[in-house]
């Protein structure tokens, strides 16, 4: 039986600018818990690979250049601030080329191997929330709350459109709604560790509901079941 103030781990998966990073931070200061953005982690990755120069397309390359990867994290305002050899890249891993990086190292089985204990190494007391693509399934499969958020595609091009130019960073909607349905296409085809709920994950889909919205959702999921 679980102890009611054990340390437990709430995961939350789904694609990009479904709005999982935001619901992941408020249920994180919520709950007074640590927070995992592990899509950071394969931004960083990404980062470090290109800052090597190394061929993007060549999993040994990759593989090679981010072996010695040194990344922190530490919570903002509004965000979790990652930082790659002491360096905050906050601005630098949401760039479209970063994106793009992140999405094709991915896919590299031994890419993932590496950074698979980085993030289960995260769950430290008093708990953690996480949020990423197989959190539920891969990294945390015995987490005690696992949800996955959906929104369609029009509706997440739109919301990382408008985070983009918050941040200072130029943005073409319709060219990247079509990027987000290539890297989506990418992140469920994948043989490793698909983009999928896990069978016991709640599916929320906050295409028509806002931020606030969600939080209460699952929040009183939580409530209701510790
Ligand atoms: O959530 P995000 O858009 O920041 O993720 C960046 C990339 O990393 C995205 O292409 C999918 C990949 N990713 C992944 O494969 N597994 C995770 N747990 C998190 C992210």
């Amino acid at each position: 039986m679980i102890e009611q103030n054990a340390p437990y781990v709430v995961v939350i998966d789904g694609p990009s600018g479904s709005g999982k990073g935001s619901l992941a931070l408020r249920i994180a200061q919520n709950l007074d818990f640590n927070l995992l953005d592990s899509g950071a982690i394969y931004r960083l990755a990404a980062l470090k690979a290109l800052q090597k120069e190394v061929d993007i397309n060549d999993e040994l390359s990759v593989f090679e250049s981010i072996v010695d990867l040194t990344i922190r994290f530490e919570i903002g305002q509004e965000l979790s601030i990652p930082f790659l050899d002491g360096i905050n890249m906050s601005n630098q891993i949401r760039q479209e080329a970063t994106s793009e990086a992140a999405s094709v190292i991915a896919q590299y089985p031994s890419v993932r191997q590496r950074l698979l204990t980085f993030q289960q190494d995260c769950f430290q007391p008093p708990g953690l929330v996480a949020d990423g693509r197989d959190l539920g399934t891969v990294v945390f499969p015995k987490a005690k709350f696992k949800f996955f958020l959906l929104a369609s595609v029009e509706i997440r091009a739109q919301r990382r459109h408008k985070q983009l130019i918050a941040m200072g960073i130029s943005s073409n909607i319709n060219t990247l709604q079509a990027e987000m349905t290539e890297r989506d296409e990418r992140d469920r085809n994948r043989s490793e560790s698909p983009l999928v709920p896990a069978p016991d994950a709640i599916v929320v889909d906050s295409s028509m509901l806002d931020l606030e919205e969600v939080i209460n959702l699952v929040s009183a999921h939580i409530k209701e079941s510790t």
